[in-house]
């Protein structure tokens, strides 16, 4: 037994017993019925793999009750079975979702090939949609965190516009969850079970960026050898995201413009437009409008995009959200590393409230990561954190411009780098880390200007 079950509903009788011997024979379990009303009531309580149903039959007739599959059990694939060659019925019936149509006449073996082959596609959209599955659960499982007020507003947009159909723009610093939230608003629309296609525009040459989004002809360019499709066609059904929407040139501008007033697009190096059936998401970490008024971005391509707008704050505008994800960061990578549960000691906590985050979430995410990781006891200490942490307590080093007027900007430098060095006891790392330069330039520039520490005044020689 191959462990596959097969629906036969036939009101020839005969038929029913030639199709169930035979197919017992290549292993698989039968049922086999004459009557349509018999085969649903079946197909509410049995799994089959694959059903072939009679076209013609009192009562029901075959056209009717493959709707009625189709919607009890829409992975069940269909072969429809005609008495004699009926190109239009059959055609209708592949229309309404069979997967293949039979005449009655067919030999043993075209029959057998085409119930493994509905078997095996049968298999593989199961499997497709186990992993879809997998994929939206291991999507809902990242969450999206923040409880400050002006976050609220980023969620109770989210709820409001991710069932309808408009293009939406997201606003954000780089690392404030722009992708997070395009995905958000993919799984929980009606596009959830198509496919979620993102791209993003900074990342490759004009030319790539252009085949990749609108597809190609044969013979387009040197090494164009087949027809492929463009990802706004692989995105059908699903969510096309468009990252980074401000790094596009103004050619693609203009294509992209038609894809949201036309919905089509030209593929490269061909003539006839084609059909696009996705939502469109983009998002830009740049001020957008800034960008019209400049003229480095076409106005109406903006308005089109701006539809709806998402404007993601960035992390120093919302601070009380720090702990929150602090905590939840910490969690997730105590998760992914096996290891007991960690926190961090108030002052490590003070820290990363007052730090600015010029990367935002991303760079919390690292930094709490780093400090799992560098830290083996279950209390994170400021010394786990990067160094830029280290000296953020410290009191500024104050620098007296006066008198200045005369002298160079090398001089300058000078004066000011034994200034910050004297101050942290010539400690090189933190004063790098003061001077924004890597340790390595601040060695340079120490032999450079010949600088040495004052005897007196040296606290802690490194
Ligand atoms: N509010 C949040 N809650 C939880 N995790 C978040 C949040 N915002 C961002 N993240 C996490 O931070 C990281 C960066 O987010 P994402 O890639 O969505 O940012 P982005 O705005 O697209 O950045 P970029 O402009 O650099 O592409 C991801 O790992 C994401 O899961
Ligand atoms: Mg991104």
């Amino acid at each position: 037994m191959t462990g596959e079950r097969i629906l036969i509903v036939d009101d020839d009788e005969s038929m029913c017993e030639f199709l169930t011997i035979m197919l017992e024979k290549e292993g698989y379990e039968v049922h086999a019925v004459n009557r349509g009303r018999e085969a649903i009531d079946l197909a509410k309580t049995n799994r089959y793999h694959a059903a072939m149903i009679d076209i013609k039959m009192p009562g029901m007739d075959g056209m009717t009750l493959l709707g009625e599959l189709r919607t009890i059990s829409p992975g069940t694939p269909v072969v429809i079975m005609t008495a004699f060659s009926s190109e239009e019925t059959a055609i209708e019936a592949v229309n309404r979702g069979a997967f293949y149509y039979l005449v009655k006449q067919a030999k043993k073996d075209e029959i057998r090939l085409v119930i493994k082959k509905a078997l095996e596609v049968g298999r593989l959209q199961a499997e497709n949609r186990f992993l879809k599955q997998q994929l939206r659960s291991r999507h809902s499982s990242k969450k999206i965190i923040g409880k400050s007020e002006c976050f609220e507003e980023v969620f109770h947009l989210v709820d409001r516009v991710a069932n309808c159909e408009s293009t939406i723009l997201i606003c954000g610093e780089s690392g404030t969850g722009k992708e997070l939230v395009a995905r958000e608003l993919h799984y929980r629309s009606r596009r959830a079970d198509g496919p979620f296609v993102s791209i993003n525009c900074g990342a490759l040459p004009e030319t790539l960026l252009e085949s990749e989004l609108f597809g190609h002809r044969r013979g387009a360019f040197t090494g164009a050898v087949r027809d492929k499709d463009g990802l706004f066609t692989v995105a059908k059904g699903g969510t096309f995201f468009l990252d980074e929407v401000a790094e596009t040139s103004p050619a693609i501008q203009v294509k992209l413009l038609r894809v949201l007033q036309e919905r089509e697009i030209i593929p490269l190096g061909g003539t006839k437009p084609v059909k696009v059936e996705m939502r469109l998401i983009a998002a830009t970490n740049v001020d957008l409008e800034q960008r019209v008024d400049e003229g480095l971005f076409r106005a109406d391509l903006f308005y089109r995009l701006n539809v709806i707008q998402i404007p993601l704050p960035p992390l120093r505008k919302r601070r009380d959200d720090v702990p929150l994800l602090v905590d939840f960061f910490l969690q997730e990578t105590v998760k992914r590393a096996h290891t007991g549960p960690k926190s961090v000691t108030p002052e490590v906590m003070d820290l990363l409230v007052r730090y600015d985050w010029p990367g935002n979430v991303r760079e919390l995410e690292n930094v709490v990561e780093r400090a799992v990781v560098l830290q083996d006891g279950d209390t994170i200490g400021k010394e786990a954190l990067p160094p830029k942490f280290q000296t953020m307590g410290e009191k500024p080093v104050e620098c007296n411009l006066s008198g200045t007027a005369n002298v160079t900007l090398e001089q300058l430098e000078r004066r000011y780098l034994a200034k910050v060095l004297e101050e942290v006891g010539w400690r090189k790392k933190v004063a790098a880390d003061i001077l924004g330069i890597d340790a390595s330039t601040l060695y340079r520039k120490i032999n450079r200007y010949e600088l040495a520490p004052d005897r007196k005044s040296e606290k802690q020689p490194v």
